[in-house]
């Protein structure tokens, strides 16, 4: 899998695979179906890192990190033409080496407790569950060896 910083043309395919995913769309689409004007101006921090996520047949999904004192929350995604194909787990043994290089100690990530897929991916990336959070989503953490 290869990454590249997100920008303009990343930001707005994200909008297209949000607009036509009821599953996604439920999640986050909020935030990410309005990239270019919502998460446009979150990477100029120097905290915010997006990247697009592809392999030989093409864009695959992304990845949207926050690191803030050495804790990573990731958010990641695969487009629904991609699904079931291991590129979830590929996308977050991509984060491990993007938060690794980038100096965070820890990835936190929250995530609904009816996301099937999501909780596959994070336990078998050895992300420890805690409890659950405010909004009812449940907590990973993993620490990293950076
Ligand atoms: C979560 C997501 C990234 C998984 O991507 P994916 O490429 O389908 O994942 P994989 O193919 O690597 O599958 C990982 C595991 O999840 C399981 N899985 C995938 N989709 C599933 C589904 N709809 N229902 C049940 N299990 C599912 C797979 O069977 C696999 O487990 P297994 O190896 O034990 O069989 C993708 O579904 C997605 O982008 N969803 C919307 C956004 C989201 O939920 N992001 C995470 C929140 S931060």
């Amino acid at each position: 899998m290869r990454v590249r910083p997100m920008d303009g043309d990343g930001l707005r395919l994200v909008e297209q695979w949000l607009a036509a995913d009821p599953v996604g769309g439920a999640i986050f689409g909020g935030f990410y179906g309005h990239a270019v004007a919502r998460w446009t101006p979150l990477l100029e921090a120097p905290s915010r890192h997006g990247w697009l996520t592809s392999d030989d047949e093409g864009a695959v999904g992304f990845i949207d990190l926050e690191i803030l004192d050495g804790e990573a929350e990731v958010t990641y995604y695969v487009s629904p033409a991609r699904r079931r194909q291991g590129l979830g787990r590929t996308t977050i043994a991509q984060v491990v080496t993007l938060a690794t290089d980038k100096g965070a100690r820890q990835i936190h990530a929250a995530v609904e407790p009816t996301n099937t897929a999501s909780l596959a991916v994070l336990r078998t990336a050895g992300f420890t569950e805690l409890s659950e959070n405010e909004f009812g989503e449940l907590e990973f953490r993993l620490d990293l060896n950076a």
